[in-house]
């Protein structure tokens, strides 16, 4: 319509003068008219000037009065033609502002006698100030004493005009032809491409929006959880081998070869290469015998150790694996304590569920010194969890084969209102360390968690495959927060 009535009427004249008047001429929107005028320019269609006028506008409080009236005239017209009315009585008619404005402006016209009576001094007044907004509302001029006026009482504002004098422009055409913006096979084949107009690139045009770099919730907790054990003097262990064998995933973990972690209902054994190919032989002597009659102390399990089922490959069960590699490395330097931590998958051949994968991360840390107690690691472990805003924790008594005392850690979870289960640890046996060379005074407290669970519970997710496998929602990576405090 704008675009018809633009074209049309230059086709006849030397050009728009004021888009504003334009448009109130031809009962258009001059934000549409203004539209198809930038449009029309950048196709060359028509030339543009810019246009700016200063005008006045009412503000909240001109509106207001301009339909209600000034205050002054509203408190004239509520004191009685006749007698007075006392100050607090008009005081009630009125509303406060009004009451306020009008008791001055009524005052500085002569309009009212005041003190604690008022009386009307004059029979009649006229709306001077309601005229005036209302002959600004309309577009109208009006005196230069009367906006000062206005304007100091805030009745009115400047606001800045824009608009456009248009004339014919170097490509002007009545009507606006329609441009090509693709070369198509079809115009190949027709052979019209000869006669196509195309639409002239246009380098100035602002891209999509680069999509891209968006952090799995699990790398931002991961990250999190990696910033903590930093700060509190934790080194990284390598955990660059999901392949393991049972000797260092299980056997150096005084984990008895029956036990029913090992059966492949709960491991993934591997097929190719099935067995591994090296161990260090005077260790596995020392594993065996450990195994089979103990020392150090201890009975051990009194069954035959087979080196077969040692040598198994195996997707690591646990990050203890690593940890156990890094221990046996450290025992057979001269002592020095060490904090190590890792974060990294382990695999177990478990039936998938909401809270359940056959793959999944493990969190763990160790503190290996002289002469470490429980009261170490309970401390450690408050130190650790709290920095992640769980400072309410209980433990409860647990059995892992390789550690004793062994805890499994509860914390309490304010928006769940319960307490919920968030890792296991303990204190690794002498007949893992012993073996292994550590001086007898020698102490390791370890725990783990997985990072799926503080994950879930920081993201609000219930089921585990919304957060981890090929179902996940992309969606949901792009949209969650870069970062988050506290997990509860
Ligand atoms: N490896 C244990 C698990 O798989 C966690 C753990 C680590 C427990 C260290 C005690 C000490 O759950």
């Amino acid at each position: 319509m704008a675009e018809e009535a633009i074209l049309g009427f230059l086709e006849k004249n030397e050009q728009i003068s004021d888009s504003g008047n334009f448009a109130a001429e031809l009962g258009l929107d001059h934000n549409d008219v203004v539209n198809v005028i930038k449009s029309l320019h950048g196709f060359r269609y028509v030339d543009a000037q810019d246009i700016k006028r200063e005008t006045w506008v009412l503000t909240d409080e001109g509106r207001k009065y301009a339909t209600e009236g000034s205050p002054e005239v509203q408190l004239f017209l509520a004191v009685p033609p006749e007698g007075s009315i006392p100050k607090d009585e008009l005081q009630k008619k009125l509303a406060p502002a009004v009451f306020k404005i009008g008791c001055s402006q009524a005052g500085k016209n002569r309009w009212v006698e005041m003190g604690k009576q008022i009386s009307r001094k004059v029979q009649q007044v006229e709306d001077k100030v309601k005229d005036l907004l209302l002959r600004v509302e309309d577009g109208h001029a009006i005196e230069k004493d009367d906006i000062n006026s206005l304007k100091a009482r805030k009745l009115i504002v400047q606001q800045t005009w824009k608009g456009y004098s248009v004339s014919k422009g170097p490509n002007y055409a009545p009507k606006r032809k329609k441009v090509a913006t693709d070369l198509t096979r079809e115009n190949l084949q027709r052979g019209d491409w000869k006669e196509l107009e195309f639409k002239e690139y246009n380098f100035n045009a602002k891209g999509q929006p680069a999509e891209g770099g968006h952090l799995h919730p699990l790398l931002k907790v991961r990250k999190q959880l990696k910033d903590i054990f930093l700060q509190m003097g934790f080194e990284e262990m390598p955990t660059n081998n999901f392949v393991e064998s049972s000797f260092w995933n299980f056997d150096v973990l005084f984990q008895p070869q029956q036990h029913p972690a090992r059966d492949s209902h709960d491991t993934f054994f591997l097929e190719e290469p099935s067995t591994t190919r090296k161990l260090p032989e005077a260790y596995v002597e020392l594993v065996k015998r450990v195994h089979e009659s103990g020392g150090y102390g201890s009975r051990g399990y009194g069954y035959d150790w087979k080196r077969e089922e040692a040598n198994k490959n195996l997707l690591r069960t646990h990050t203890t694996a690593v940890s156990s590699r890094m221990l046996k490395a450290l025992a057979e330097k001269p002592f020095a304590p060490k904090k190590y931590f890792s974060i990294d998958r382990v695999f177990r051949n478990e039936a998938v569920d909401r809270t359940h994968l056959a793959e999944f991360h493990q969190i763990e840390g160790l503190v290996c010194d002289r002469g470490l107690t429980l009261g170490d690691l309970i401390g450690v472990l408050h130190d650790f969890f709290s920095r992640l805003g769980m400072s309410k924790l209980r433990f409860k008594p647990a059995y892992n084969p390789y550690t004793e005392p062994s805890m499994e850690i509860f914390s309490y979870h304010e928006g769940l209102g319960k307490w919920v289960e968030i890792g296991n640890s303990g204190m690794f046996r002498p007949e893992m360390l012993l073996p292994m060379g550590f001086p007898e005074d020698v102490r390791v407290i370890a725990w783990g968690l997985s990072l799926e669970r503080p994950t879930m519970i920081l993201y609000g997710i219930d089921n585990i495959r919304d957060l981890f496998g090929h179902k996940v929602d992309l969606g949901l990576i792009k949209r969650n927060p870069i970062c988050s405090l506290g997990m509860d």
